[in-house]
């Protein structure tokens, strides 16, 4: 299964494993980590779920047009901005680290 590392806005890491098909977001809400939000449950409307993919983000599908949209409005975005929700977790995916801001809420 595929694990996910989230470095959370008071600097702790957390390693998940998180089933394929799932979301980095949902690795985070189903673990009770705290930072990333998810107001629309993972509709890509919200963007409470804004992280930084600083590693291993090469087995995710590039951003929508409607993300790229939101993550423009998303507070201290940067390139490596995504939505958590739009990263569907494949075995593919291998040493996924992300950084959790701490203005999703
Ligand atoms: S959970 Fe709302 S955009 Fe990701």
């Amino acid at each position: 299964m595929p694990k996910v590392s989230y470095e959370l806005p008071d600097g702790t890491v957390h390693d998940v494993e998180v089933p394929c098909g799932q979301s980095v977001m949902d690795g985070s809400v189903r673990n009770n980590l705290p930072g990333i939000v998810a107001e629309c449950g993972g509709s890509c409307s919200c963007a409470t779920c804004h992280v930084f993919l600083e590693e291993g983000g090469s087995c995710f599908d590039e951003p929508t047009d409607e993300e790229r949209e939101l993550l423009e409005f998303a507070e201290g975005a940067r390139p490596s901005s995504r939505l958590s929700c739009q990263l569907i977790l494949t075995d593919a995916c291998v040493g996924v680290r992300v950084t959790v801001p701490d203005t999703n809420g």
